[in-house]
């Protein structure tokens, strides 16, 4: 069974549904983040979901906070179902309320966010290939080389893009851009952070067969005006996954996750189209892929 959508009886209030998460506030400083097993393709959500994704999201992300925790702080209070239900309501304990968060629950602090999708990108694809293509520039920056799609940079490069309110698309803009929307110090503090720890998950996924391709951070800023990494990090939804075996240089990559369920909606007309169910071998065939990356990242078996 997957959990398309959370309901814990107004017990927390919900203050915001995203496209995966269900975030409940528990008290002024900290909030429930809940990742559900929704999955969206060509920016739509599916009806049904993908057993255990939000599980492997979570988990995958908390791996990650840990790997990165010398490189900066993270918005984590509690990360285990242990330390998760000892900060809810007793009642939370319930097992239909339990079934619904254990495992893919995280309390986390309640933070300002920076206004910038903080993507950092080591190989050029995507809507950045297709302005070079354009342009021979990314997110309006002079690339100093001669690429070919799926190609590395000569270095990773720090290419924001404005977060959009819900239902609208991110865009892209430049470094300059970013420094006029959250000043220059900031912009720069963010590109240097963004890139540091993007440089050591790449150098760490590599030496488990898997090219981190790029991937998006999310900050946000605490009392002492420090950076902090909130959001989930360098999951299969975040970022772009591509298999070290299969990669080509001069052609598109294959998403490690989502190529089956992208090649099945195109293939029956079905991208970009409202109320989509997955058949149940689309679902299973793309539900392995995710235990797949997890395995393959953490060395742990998903059980
Ligand atoms: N520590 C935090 N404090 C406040 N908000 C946070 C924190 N960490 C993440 N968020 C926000 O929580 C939401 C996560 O939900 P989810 O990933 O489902 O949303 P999304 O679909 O990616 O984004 P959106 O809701 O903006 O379309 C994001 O909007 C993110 O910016
Ligand atoms: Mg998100």
């Amino acid at each position: 069974m997957s959990l398309t959508t959370t309901n814990l009886d107004g017990i927390l209030p919900l203050i915001a549904k995203g496209k995966v998460r269900d975030i409940y506030q528990v008290d002024e400083e900290s909030l429930l983040f809940v990742a559900t097993d929704r999955i969206s393709a060509y920016d739509v959500i599916m009806e049904n979901g993908i057993k255990d994704k939000g599980k492997i999201l979570t988990q995958l992300s908390v791996f990650w906070f840990d790997l990165l925790k010398d490189t900066i702080k993270n918005h984590l209070i509690a990360s285990t179902d242990d330390e998760v239900f000892a900060r809810l309501p007793q009642e939370l304990s319930q097992p239909k309320y339990k079934s619904q968060l254990s495992g893919r629950a995280l309390v986390v602090r309640k933070h300002k966010l920076i206004p910038l999708e903080v993507i950092v990108r080591g190989y050029i694809t995507g809507s950045a290939w297709k302005e070079y293509n354009k342009s021979k520039t990314v997110h309006g920056l002079e690339v100093g080389a001669e690429l070919k799609e799926s190609q590395e940079f000569p270095v990773p490069i720090f290419t924001p893009s404005t977060k959009a309110e819900q239902g609208e698309h991110d865009e892209n803009i430049s470094p300059e851009k970013a420094a006029e929307i959250v000043g220059e110090q900031l912009c720069a503090r963010l590109a240097e952070k963004a890139v540091q720890l993007y440089s050591k998950a790449r150098t760490y996924a590599k030496s488990k067969g898997i090219i981190l391709a790029d991937t998006k951070f999310e900050f946000g800023i605490d009392e002492n005006d420090e950076l902090v990494l909130v959001d989930e990090v360098l999951t299969p939804d975040s970022s772009r996954f591509w298999d070290a075996k299969t990669y080509k240089i001069g052609q598109s990559q294959d998403s490690y996750d989502k190529q089956f369920l992208r090649d099945w909606l195109t293939s029956n007309g079905l991208n970009g189209k409202d109320g989509v169910s997955m058949t149940a071998e689309i679902a299973e065939r793309t539900g392995a892929k995710y235990v797949e990356a997890f395995e393959s990242l953490t060395g742990r078996k998903w059980t």
